[in-house]
């Protein structure tokens, strides 16, 4: 077996890597910026979204397995407690999850079980993210 033929050894790798992950983040929040549906999740982020894209690529890559600078970048930060005093109600984390399953669906990935776990998983962290 080379390493053409070889299965993919992380999630990050099964994924198809950063352009994918840069894909569906891409993918997230311009339909966060851009869907009314999305209105009052989008008001809790700066106007600035160009940040954001970076900072939830880098974690999500390190998160699937991959490179792993976004944990270097941020000794010690974590991502649930990052969220715990920014008022994440049921609504918003409802309106997160809708846009993440519809960015993870256009990115039509091959491994339709990998694309269904990534949604449940984070779909999981955001349910626990909320304070209402
Ligand atoms: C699994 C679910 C989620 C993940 C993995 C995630 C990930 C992230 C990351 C990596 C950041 C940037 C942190 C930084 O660089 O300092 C961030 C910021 C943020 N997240 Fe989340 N998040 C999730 C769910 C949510 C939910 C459900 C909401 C709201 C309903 C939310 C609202 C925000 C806001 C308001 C910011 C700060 C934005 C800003 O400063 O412009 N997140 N999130």
């Amino acid at each position: 077996m080379n390493a053409e033929t070889a299965p993919p050894h992380t999630p990050f790798e099964a994924l198809g890597g950063k352009p994918v992950i840069e894909q569906i983040v891409n993918r997230f929040y311009d339909l966060m910026d851009s869907d009314p549906a999305y209105a009052e999740l989008r008001a809790m982020h700066a106007p600035d979204l160009a940040p954001m894209r970076r900072s939830l690529a880098g974690w999500l890559t390190a998160w699937a397995g991959g490179p792993n600078d976004w944990f270097e970048q941020n000794p010690g930060k974590c991502v649930m407690s990052a969220h715990r005093g920014l008022g994440v109600t049921k609504a918003t984390a409802r309106q997160w999850i809708n846009a993440m399953g519809r960015a993870i669906a256009a990115a039509e990935l091959e491994n339709q079980m990998l694309a269904n776990e990534l949604e449940n998983r984070l779909t999981m962290m955001a349910a626990a993210m909320t304070r209402d």
